[in-house]
């Protein structure tokens, strides 16, 4: 199976997850892109979706589910998206796509956090890809150094020779080189610094299942 087959696996699983009548809270990137057409085949079922960035609305709308704006929004039983790291206790690493804000926030409204992921996603350690943190532009520098002195190698984020620009109008540091044996702790500490908008670590609130896409099958991982 390619790595894309296993990705339309885990989105397909994810169906089962979603709540008929409710509002679905839905991530950003390749696998959630997969979800998203699914979600499309059985649209009547819900009441809409709250996305977690502007190309998962843009996805959503062109499907014809309703995109409801988080502040019209009470709560959701299950938000779901993929990740680019999950270990064996449903600490994550997102944000390769961007998106880790919006995503944290969505996900913060949403009883449970379905993770859909390949295998390639689940590791003993988080930390071979780099940590995303997102910052307010004028603290580019200072949130580097900060995350250096953590052990970290912090580049920025670029994209067409220019810094790369988040939806909120901010800026991503990428940290290499970490090796995250405690993601509760450095999630908070990475929080505290000044000018960090949200770091890609979520470990705080987990998730509480992957959906992980293997070559004998989707297996069921519960937190
Ligand atoms: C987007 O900002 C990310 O958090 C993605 O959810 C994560 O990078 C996984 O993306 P893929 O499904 O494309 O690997």
């Amino acid at each position: 199976m390619t790595q894309d087959e296993l990705k339309q696996a885990v989105a397909r699983a994810a169906i089962d997850y979603v709540v008929d009548g409710e509002i679905v809270g839905v991530g950003t990137g390749s696998t959630a892109n997969f979800f998203i057409d699914e979600l499309g085949k059985i649209r009547d079922r819900i009441k809409g979706a709250v996305a977690s960035s502007e190309a998962t609305a843009a996805r959503l709308k062109s499907h014809g589910i309703p995109v409801l704006d988080l502040n019209e929004v009470e709560r959701m039983s299950v938000y779901i998206d993929g990740a680019d790291e999950i270990d064996h206790g449903g600490a994550m690493i997102k944000g390769g796509g961007g998106a880790l804000t919006r995503e944290k926030i969505v996900a913060s409204v949403a009883d449970k956090f379905i993770c859909i992921a390949d295998e390639s996603k689940l590791v003993d350690v988080l930390g071979k890809f780099p940590l995303p943190v997102e910052v307010i532009p004028m603290a580019g520098k200072s949130v580097a150094r900060a995350l250096a002195a953590l052990g970290a190698n912090p580049v920025l984020r670029m994209k067409d020779g220019q810094p790369y620009v988040t939806d909120n109008g901010c800026h991503i540091l990428d940290a290499a080189s970490l090796q995250i044996r405690d993601p509760k702790a450095l999630e908070q500490q990475i929080n505290q610094l000044a000018g960090v908008v949200s770091v890609g670590l979520f470990a705080r609130q987990g998730a509480a299942v992957c959906l992980l896409g293997t070559a004998t099958g989707v297996k069921t991982l519960a937190f």
